[in-house]
């Protein structure tokens, strides 16, 4: 036995459909204003540029990876290095005057400049081309130093600041979709598909609000976060399409017999 729907969207006055195609274009193009709001706003948690796992990583449960320069050093490279360097070099770089006693006159042989240009160059320019040379990794200068000296410490929101953003997010996330699942239903679309649509994005929505705070533990659970917000969009998106498609065309001759 069919179930006729009370309510179907193409019954109604076509200004009233124009009205509500109009409010989900809005809406939808809300959504592509927050994509990139989130984009910008995550986008330098690392140095690297762009929204990288690690910006994501990092503002949900932190990253920390010790400086390339030190970790090098500390595991003994390069080899004919003196101790008395290396060491000059390492309470240099644990220190918190990097910029200002890289080239300091006043340190004499000891300058991490000097230690570097007679200990590291041969190896480390743009252009060396020995056997044992390494150029994908020039020491030439402070810029280059710079981007490996200092080791990624980032801390992740605190947990008043995810409540607070969640306590605005989640509800109105799950009413929009809510809302576009009502209407959905009212479409010429089969119901099995916008069902199908609706409860994957809602288990999205679900999966991305809980991984806010399971990623503050188990940081893998960050692609999770992305993938569950990801499908929460495309799930939007979707459903979205569907009430504008079905608004805009001619309402057809269902229109007349469910009316
Ligand atoms: C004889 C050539 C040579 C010299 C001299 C040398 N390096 Fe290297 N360096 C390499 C090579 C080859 C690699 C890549 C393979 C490896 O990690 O051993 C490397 C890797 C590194 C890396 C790791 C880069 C990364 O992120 O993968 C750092 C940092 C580094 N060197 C710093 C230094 C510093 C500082 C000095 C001087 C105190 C120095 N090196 C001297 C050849 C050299």
């Amino acid at each position: 036995m069919k179930q006729r729907h009370p309510f179907v969207l193409r019954s109604l006055p076509y200004s009233f459909r124009v009205g509500i195609a109009l409010l989900t274009i809005t809406l939808l193009g809300g959504y592509i204003v927050s994509g990139l709001h989130l984009s910008w706003h995550y986008d330098n948690r690392d140095e690297e540029p762009g929204l990288t796992m690690n910006d994501i990583i990092g503002a949900y449960h932190g990253v920390q990876a010790p400086s390339p320069l030190v970790a090098a050093l500390e595991s003994g490279h390069p080899e004919d290095l003196s101790d008395p360097e290396r060491n000059a070099m390492l309470e240099w770089l644990r220190g918190d005057r990097l910029s200002q006693d890289y080239d300091n006159l006043d340190l004499g042989e000891n300058a991490p400049s000097e230690i570097i240009a007679f200990n590291c160059l041969d190896c480390h320019t743009r252009t060396a081309t020995g056997e044992q040379s390494f150029p994908s990794v020039p020491l030439e200068y402070w810029d280059d130093i710079q981007s490996i000296a200092y080791s990624k410490d980032i801390q992740p929101a605190g947990e008043n600041i995810v409540a607070m953003s969640q306590h605005a997010h989640a509800p109105t996330m799950a009413i929009i979709l809510i809302v576009l699942g009502w209407l959905t239903v009212c479409t010429r679309f089969w119901k099995g598909l916008t069902g199908l649509i609706l409860m994957v994005a809602a288990a999205g929505l679900l999966v991305d609000m809980a991984g806010w705070w399971i990623t503050r533990d188990i940081a893998e659970f960050a692609y999770a976060v992305v993938i569950g917000g990801g499908i929460y969009a495309a799930g939007t998106t979707l459903l979205g399409l569907m009430i504008i498609i079905d608004c805009l065309l001619p309402a057809g001759k269902g229109a007349a017999e469910s009316a």
